[in-house]
């Protein structure tokens, strides 16, 4: 198949690796991608929100297969467009996607369907909003309903963080329309990890799991960023956890969305905090994480590209997901400034070397004419490497991250380390 890939972070330099390996591929074109997708195919200059160039470009291309990585597009519809014109796709509708696009939605699914969550309640008017806040107990949580590329949520230790959180999103509309609806949130305790099912709008695979560090600074300390590291499997997983994950909370919420008339087909990513009351759903998102798939998927063992067609023609009963036992440690390398302000275009040196006992994959990384890389972004790669155990794979993945430089590079120590930020 002649395959197109939508995005240009790590994760879909990791799906773009993962896709490359398949005998299912004959061609890969990565839209826009970046300058790792570039070594593996074809970058081509589209958008990954450009649906109407994405579609347009696959027809141009004879594409047969299309894989969308991150969540914007699926939020405005691409699958649906794309299936509209005949074209076969990997990622679930816009409506099946609400299950991230809109928290309200997916808190009242869960809410129906018994699958436990925060206690949370809905808000369109400000001055209700802010006399609820006044009369809860902190920390509290302060959610806008839509999408905010992560930025959307604040966890507030006092009262005055979370009137201003309120007002920052429903007065001053800092996320747009994303805002205009805000949760208020019951703060969980407890440790936080993603999970990942592959669903065919009926059928729920067996589960991956993986630990995401979103704090920019060691010890969990800084500013929230996109995600600044990853390890996988979490320490507390288990085949009893993965077991209740899956049948109380990834096959109803599968479920769930079936019956409302919009099945999902894609992968489904939960957000869970292990509480001592057991796991429960923070968010769920409607794709993978980044940076979980770049620790998740050099486990898999089986074809990425198989599975994902089974998943696309619904027939993904009996498949039994093959993964490697080996921990995988990933470190993320930040523009000095990340998630401020950053420079770009620093060349980065040491990639050839760094990639020996190591997975390089890019993020914010521009391919020059006389084949040097630079920075283009806040985050630039995911340096991640296997080990017989976590240690060996920490060392390994820094190891490969001390080969690579660029200006002003910066990236968290601590990253699967012992100690009490290891779940
Ligand atoms: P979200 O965008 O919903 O994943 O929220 C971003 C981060 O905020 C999560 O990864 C959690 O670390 C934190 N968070 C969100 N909701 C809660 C909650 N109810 N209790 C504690 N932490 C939360
Ligand atoms: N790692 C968090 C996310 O992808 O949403």
């Amino acid at each position: 198949m002649k395959t197109l890939l939508v995005g240009n972070g790590a994760r879909e330099h990791a799906i773009a690796w993962k896709l490359a390996q398949s005998p299912l591929v004959s061609e890969l074109i990565v839209a826009p991608g970046n300058a790792g997708t570039a070594k593996l195919g074809r970058n081509a200059p589209v958008g990954a929100e450009d649906v109407d160039g994405l579609l347009a470009l696959a027809q141009d291309e004879g594409i047969e297969f299309t894989v969308v990585g991150p969540e914007a597009p699926l939020a405005t519809g691409i699958v649906d467009r794309f299936r509209q014109a005949g074209a076969l796709i990997f990622g679930p509708t816009a409506a099946a996607a609400r299950i991230e696009s809109s928290k309200m939605f997916a808190k009242e699914l869960m809410v129906r369907n018994g699958i436990p969550t925060a206690r949370a309640e809905t808000f369109t008017d400000y001055g209700e909003a802010l006399e609820y806040l006044t009369a809860a107990s902190l920390p509290i949580v302060v959610k806008a309903d839509g999408l905010a590329a992560g930025k959307g949520v604040v966890v507030a230790r006092t009262l005055e963080e979370a009137r201003d959180a309120l007002r920052r999103q429903m007065v001053e509309l800092e996320f747009g329309d994303a805002g205009r609806r805000v949760l208020i949130e019951e703060y969980l305790e407890g440790s936080e990890i993603s999970v990942f099912a592959f669903v065919d709008g009926e059928q729920v695979s067996g589960l991956a799991a993986a630990c995401d560090y979103k704090r920019a600074l060691d010890g969990d300390e800084g500013p929230n960023t996109g995600g600044m590291g990853a390890y996988s499997p979490p320490v507390a997983w288990n085949e009893e956890l993965e077991s209740e994950v899956r049948e109380r909370i990834m096959v109803p919420a599968a479920r769930a969305l079936a019956e409302l008339g919009s099945p999902f087909r894609g992968i489904l990513y939960g957000g869970l905090m292990l509480t001592s009351d057991g796991p429960k759903v923070v968010e769920f998102n409607c794709r993978m994480g980044d940076p979980e798939a770049q620790v998740v998927l050099p486990r898999l063992k089986t074809d990425l590209a198989a599975i994902m067609i089974d998943v696309v023609t619904g027939k993904l009963e009996g498949l039994s997901l093959e993964w490697d036992d080996r921990p995988c440690v990933g470190v993320v390398l930040a523009s000095g400034g990340y998630p401020g302000a950053y420079r770009t275009a620093c060349e980065i040196r040491g990639l050839e070397h760094a990639g020996e006992d190591a997975l390089v994959f890019h993020a914010g990384t521009r391919l020059g004419d006389d084949d040097t890389v630079a920075t283009d972004g806040g985050r630039v790669l995911t340096v991640c490497a296997l080990g017989d155990d976590l240690a060996e794979a920490r060392e390994g993945a820094y190891e490969a991250a001390n080969r690579v430089s660029f200006d002003e590079a910066q990236f968290r120590g601590d990253i699967a380390s012992e100690g009490p930020l290891l779940r």
